[in-house]
């Protein structure tokens, strides 16, 4: 079933000396509890589509519904999780956790157990008392991971969540954050410049060009490779055909980048 869909779709920034066409014309649908990638060179609007669906701005143009009904009349709960963890260092690990309820006057006793039984998903239960500085890069990010889920979304939005890690932290964080989406039934989309990355977390990739934005290519990750922890699917024999395919679009995109047109170059 659909749940998440964008019909014609543009988007345009205006600034007091002219305006950016960040989209143009984006149409896709994401079903319910599926998990799709979008890659694409710096600058294509990936952040925008997130901004987009998490309300933080308006599109110009277009349609986005959210099982038929236009995204602005839902109150569907969006989470979103940036490569900054925004976690407060003068509250413990728990007290960051707890602050959405606690803001929200729903901090039950309920609330309290579900956020010790997230901190167990992530392995994390031994931190409740800590503070944020006190944490890796990775429990940091996996500490905005149990906040983001506190909310309950139906989405979540992922901004290049893992970008700031070191490699071997970033491979358990996707097998991480693959499996909750898969146990708590999330509809997910990530935003990642790592084509590896998208093809052992995703059902699906969409292929972004620049100036202006739009979607070139969608990729469909084989049912096998959908089954297994993103950490084996990079061993898989269907893994590098699909990633020299991508990498192949990929790079004949960033090479033959567009730049802005002369007018939108003189309207900036
Ligand atoms: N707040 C803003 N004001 C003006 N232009 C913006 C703003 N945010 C993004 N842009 C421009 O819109 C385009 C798409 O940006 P963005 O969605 O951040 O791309 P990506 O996430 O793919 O790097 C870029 O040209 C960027 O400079
Ligand atoms: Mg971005």
């Amino acid at each position: 079933m659909t749940f998440l869909q964008f019909q014609d779709v543009s988007h345009h920034y205006f600034t007091p000396t002219g305006y950016t066409k960040a989209l143009e014309n984006i149409s896709f649908s994401v079903h319910e509890g599926e998990f799709v990638s979008i890659i694409g060179p710096s600058g294509c609007g990936k952040s925008t589509i997130l901004s987009l669906i998490a309300r933080l701005i308006r599109q110009t143009e277009g349609e986005i519904t959210i099982r038929g009904i236009p995204l602005q009349e839902t109150d569907t709960e969006v989470g979103y999780m940036l490569q900054n963890d925004y976690l407060f260092p003068w509250k413990s690990i728990l007290n960051n956790i707890l602050l959405g309820p606690k803001i929200k006057k729903q901090l039950t006793e309920e609330t309290i157990a579900r956020a010790h039984q997230f901190l167990k998903d992530v392995q994390l239960s031994h931190t409740t008392d800590q503070y944020p500085q006190e944490l890796s890069g990775g429990m940091r990010q996996r500490i905005a991971l149990v906040r983001t889920l506190m909310t309950d979304p139906e989405i979540l939005l992922f901004d290049e969540p893992f970008s700031a890690l070191d490699y071997v932290t970033k491979l358990q964080l996707e097998n991480l954050v693959a499996k909750l989406m898969k146990t708590y039934q999330k509809t997910a989309i990530l935003v990642t410049h790592d084509i590896g990355e998208a093809i052992s977390m995703s059902d699906r990739i969409f292929l972004m060009d620049a100036s202006p934005g739009t979607i070139v290519k969608t990729f469909e990750v084989p049912e096998k490779l959908r089954e297994i922890e993103p950490f084996y699917v990079r061993r898989q024999p269907e893994y590098q055909p699909l990633f020299d395919e991508i990498w192949h679009h990929f790079d004949g995109r960033d090479a033959g980048r567009k730049e802005p047109s002369d007018v939108e170059k003189n309207d900036r």
